[in-house]
């Protein structure tokens, strides 16, 4: 029988999702190889940001989420924390994960994870393509859309606590 799910639950949205594990890591973790591979994949061959923006000073700070399926890296962001905000950046999902929540799962985890460090909110900056992801996840857009990378970008913030 199936049974009426609790308020707090979500039935996952495909099997990847529901076999995807994610994992918080530091930059020398031996994940990160993987991770930049696929960030790379994502901003600098699918989306062509300059190779040289791609990986910054801010990587070694971070805190990297990795969304795992299979041993494979699927799924990533980083988190920088600048006093009581933290920064959501590099958000990449391979391009045969995409539409099956593991997007939203990354970004669940991080807000999670910031609030439990004791951020009060999140910023980020999304490409304007992609702002409506954001949006579904409480986000709010601030401010004009400006270049980055050669791509639109809006400034978004979500608040953690009062
Ligand atoms: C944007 C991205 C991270 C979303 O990841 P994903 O795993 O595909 O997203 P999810 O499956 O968790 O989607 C969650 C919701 O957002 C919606 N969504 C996902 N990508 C979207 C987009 N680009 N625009 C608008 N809505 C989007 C989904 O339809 C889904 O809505 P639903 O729950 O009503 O079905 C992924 O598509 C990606 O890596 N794209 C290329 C790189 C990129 O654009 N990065 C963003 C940098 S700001």
């Amino acid at each position: 029988m199936n049974w009426p799910l609790a308020k707090t639950e979500r039935a996952p949205k495909s099997q990847e999702l529901a076999l995807t594990t994610i994992v918080k890591i530091r930059a020398t973790d031996q994940l990160m190889s993987a991770v930049y591979a696929l960030r790379r994949q994502v901003s600098v061959i699918e989306q062509g940001v300059p190779e040289d923006l791609e990986v910054d000073e801010n990587d070694k700070a971070a805190t990297h989420l990795a969304a795992l399926s299979d041993g494979h890296v699927i799924g990533t962001l980083r988190i920088v924390r600048h006093e009581r905000t933290a920064q959501i950046g590099r958000m990449a999902v391979s391009a045969h994960s995409r539409k099956k929540g593991i997007g939203r799962e990354l970004m669940e985890f991080a807000a999670a994870a910031a609030s439990r460090d004791g951020a009060q909110e999140i910023i980020l900056a999304a490409q304007f393509t992609a702002r409506e992801f954001y949006k579904q996840l409480g986000y709010i857009e601030e401010g004009a859309v400006f270049d980055e990378a050669g791509i639109s970008h809006v400034m978004m913030r979500k608040r953690l606590r009062p």
